[in-house]
């Protein structure tokens, strides 16, 4: 029994038009990329957690084709929502239709065993930045919002951080206190590449978290974010492009 972690994987098999295919070669035949590697590693007895950015789709019923085959492959899933994953909705809702391997972190705690998940999607912030890192590319299908046209001015996207640190809070306070390990998950990283202190850091330490798993950025030169451990919490980044899409084990 193992734990794997795999983040936005970015499936469009409801909305095919929005295929990752687009964004360069690395991304030529992702979803087959993944099934295979999550097929010769990850067996029915493990959990694989998938922090954020699942599907392109925009509503739930779009969503449950990949969802559908996430449920197919190996193993016990939780996710949690990224930025992208606009048809998230509340818990009830989606308890009524997702499948039965696939559980949603959503201001709650999932228990495995005695191991307990938790965790927030998070937000930008400007505490820590990884412009440094990133292979400048153009995104084919947008161009640069303008404030004007959108685009979160710096207090609004504050605001959103803040409350998202609130989000983690609850989700960290429900962890019973018998677990054998406290996993957090969230979709933006919670520390900067230097493991420097971070209000979202604090907080994964105040509720003494063995492992934290995260995503969201992409385009990373390989091997330049090692993130690792500091005062007690292992950061591991796992956006699908930068693990070359093979899910990394944990535990
Ligand atoms: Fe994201």
């Amino acid at each position: 029994m193992s734990i794997w972690v795999l983040s936005d994987v970015h499936l469009a098999f409801g909305v095919p038009s929005k295929t990752m295919e687009v964004f360069g070669p690395a991304w030529k035949q992702y979803a087959e990329k993944i099934a295979s590697n999550w097929k010769r590693l990850i067996s029915q007895e493990d959990l694989i957690l998938i922090p954020g950015d699942i599907s392109w789709a925009m509503r739930l019923e779009e969503a449950l084709i990949d969802l559908q085959w996430i449920d197919a492959l190996p193993g016990t899933k939780v996710i949690l929502r990224g930025n992208h994953d606009y048809w998230w909705s509340s818990l009830e809702k989606m308890g009524k239709v997702i499948p039965p391997s696939i559980h949603c972190i959503h201001n709650n705690v999932y228990l495995w065993k005695e191991v307990a998940i938790a965790g927030s999607r998070l937000w930008d912030t400007p505490e820590y930045g990884f412009g440094a890192f990133t292979v400048i590319q153009d995104n084919p299908r947008e161009r640069t919002k303008t404030l004007e046209e959108g685009a979160q001015a710096p207090q609004e996207d504050e605001k959103i951080f803040v409350r998202e640190l609130e989000r983690l809070r609850l989700s960290l306070s429900q962890i019973p206190k018998t677990a054998s390990r406290k996993i957090a998950m969230t979709h933006y990283p919670p520390i900067g590449a230097d493991l420097s202190s971070s209000r979202a850091s604090s907080l994964l330490e105040e509720f003494q978290i063995d492992t934290c798993v995260f995503g969201h950025l992409h385009n990373i030169r390989p091997g330049s974010l090692p993130f690792g451990k500091a005062r007690g919490v292992n950061y591991v980044f796992a956006s699908c492009d930068y693990l070359n899409f093979i899910p990394v084990k944990l535990v």
